[in-house]
């Protein structure tokens, strides 16, 4: 078996939060060890507080670990690059700007021409469903549209990295649904490895290939555990009343609650 390429590597990490003013410091991650793999669908749940924000910003390049080695393709992560998109819960469009100059910002900024990066922006909107809205302004959009802007702008830029912090935690249930089947639809045609980190277990389980669980703050990870369901079955039609996916996902949890027996 060909061993797989890991894209981001964590090794014993230690992320804090200073305020030097006040000669404080808090202490957000600790000894956390974590590969992503090339390609995977990677997700990461765990109590609220536990780091995992923290997390996605160390690895997007915005806070600098004190401790431990972080690491993208082997080369350790100094800053924010392009390589990496991230997509937050607030979506943050341009309300000056048409969904599709919004979604073309990202290569516009690179000096992409603008017969080629509205080429593209028209491509990662067909992706996302939005052909339709792309002459639209943000606020012309529901929740569920802006969202998928947002993680069409993120894929115009063409990054080998999506990291995503709770990016569908204020939609609804329905919508939010539709579009967990369409970023793994949007996900399997665009290959590129997925960081995303939620409070909903269900939604991890249904959207990784392996969910990683972290501990209590400070964070490190408690396990990780496979979710060996094929992808062609990964609709909510099929897995809502699935046993296997309904044994994983109540597994999490019960590791999440720390209600497992295992110490934490
Ligand atoms: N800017 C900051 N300054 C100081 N402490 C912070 C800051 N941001 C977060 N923290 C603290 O760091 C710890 C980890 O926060 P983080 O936001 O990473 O948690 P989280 O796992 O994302 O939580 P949630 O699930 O609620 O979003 C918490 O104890 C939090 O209070
Ligand atoms: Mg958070």
């Amino acid at each position: 078996m060909n061993t797989p390429k890991i894209r981001i590597a964590a090794r014993d990490l230690r992320l804090e939060y200073r305020d030097e003013t006040r000669g404080e410091h808090h202490l957000a991650v600790q000894n956390l060890s974590l590969d992503v793999r090339e390609n995977e669908f990677l997700c990461v749940v765990g109590p609220s507080g536990c780091g995992k924000s923290t997390l996605i910003s160390a690895i997007a390049g915005f806070l600098k670990p004190v401790a431990g080695e972080l690491t993208l393709d082997g080369k350790r992560i100094e800053g924010p690059g392009a390589d990496r998109g991230v997509v937050f819960q607030e979506y943050a469009l341009l309300p000056w700007m048409t969904v599709l100059d919004n979604v073309a910002l990202g290569p516009k900024l690179k000096g992409v021409p603008k017969t080629e990066r509205h080429d593209r922006a028209r491509h990662y909107l067909a992706m996302a469903n939005l052909s339709d809205a792309a002459a639209k302004f943000p606020h012309e959009l529901s929740g569920g549209m802006k969202q998928r802007t947002a993680v069409a702008r993120t894929l115009a830029n063409e990054p080998q990295v999506m990291l995503m912090d709770e990016p569908f935690a204020a939609i609804d249930a329905q919508t939010r649904m539709t579009l967990q089947e369409e970023l793994l639809r949007i996900w399997s045609k665009a290959r590129i490895t997925v960081l995303f980190v939620t409070h909903s277990v269900e939604e991890a389980c249904f959207l990784g290939d392996r969910v990683a669980i972290l501990t209590p703050g400070p964070g490190r990870v408690k396990e990780i555990v496979d979710v060996p369901i094929a992808r062609d079955r990964r609709d909510w039609a099929t897995l809502g009343a699935d046993i296997e996916f309904a044994r994983i996902r109540d597994y999490v949890l019960a590791s999440v609650r720390g209600v497992d027996g295992k110490a934490a």
